[in-house]
């Protein structure tokens, strides 16, 4: 077997050097985890680099960084690697303007055999009046992988809250819709042969 270097430079996985230390889950069963151990919080600063003339964060700009905050709830969840399955459906509420103080927060909603539904919100901060905004927010698809890219069973979701409750029931329920949906496109496909 190749080394770590080797094996990621192989792969279209979220890592980082921190990555390195997450243990793959070589059992398959792990105990199920609170959704308390995934939840995981990014901050950027908007630069000028990320925005678009009119000096606004650009959307893709934000979608990147929704990733990332979902893949860190993802890694922390299952404790492996994880590649993006897909990304639902998002509304830009509001625009997000250089120097703002974006901050993204992110939890696994729900587990399900390999896969993972992660709701990432974002809001800009005002550091100096102490208030958030609600800008934007996403439910993303991970699925868990190894170091060769094979798929992994993931733990299942403890929700403890009643807020984290509801989540864990509307994410089975998005979950028939994907499925659904991607049934459809199957069929489409076929017709068109
Ligand atoms: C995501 C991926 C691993 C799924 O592989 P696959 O061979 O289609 O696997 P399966 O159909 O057996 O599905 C595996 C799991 O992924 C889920 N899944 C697959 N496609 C999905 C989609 N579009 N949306 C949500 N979930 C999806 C399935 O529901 C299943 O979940 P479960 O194990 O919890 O029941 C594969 O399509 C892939 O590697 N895609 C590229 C990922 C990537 O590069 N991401 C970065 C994009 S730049």
């Amino acid at each position: 077997m190749g080394s770590w270097r080797e094996a990621n430079s192989l792969l279209p996985v979220h890592f980082a050097p921190a990555n390195l230390l997450f243990m793959e889950s070589l059992d398959g069963h792990q105990p199920p985890r609170p959704v308390s151990e995934s939840v995981s919080e990014m901050a950027e600063v908007v630069l000028p680099n990320d925005a678009n003339p009119l000096n606004n964060l650009l959307g893709g700009r934000l979608m990147h960084f929704i990733d990332i905050a979902g893949a860190m709830a993802a890694h922390r969840h299952s404790r492996s690697y994880v590649v993006t399955a897909s990304m639902d459906h998002i509304d830009f509420l509001a625009p997000v303007h250089v120097g703002d103080l974006l901050i993204l927060r992110s939890s696994v909603n729900r587990a399900f055999r390999t896969s993972m539904e992660v709701g990432v919100k974002c809001w800009v901060e005002n550091y100096i009046a102490g208030t958030r905004r609600h800008i934007a927010s996403a439910y993303l698809t991970f699925v868990a992988v190894d170091s060769r890219g094979r798929r992994v069973p993931v733990p299942a979701v403890v929700p403890e809250t009643e807020e984290e409750k509801q989540r864990y029931e509307d994410a089975g329920r998005r979950r028939e819709l994907r499925k659904q949906e991607q049934e459809r496109k199957r069929a489409n496909q076929l017709a068109r042969g």
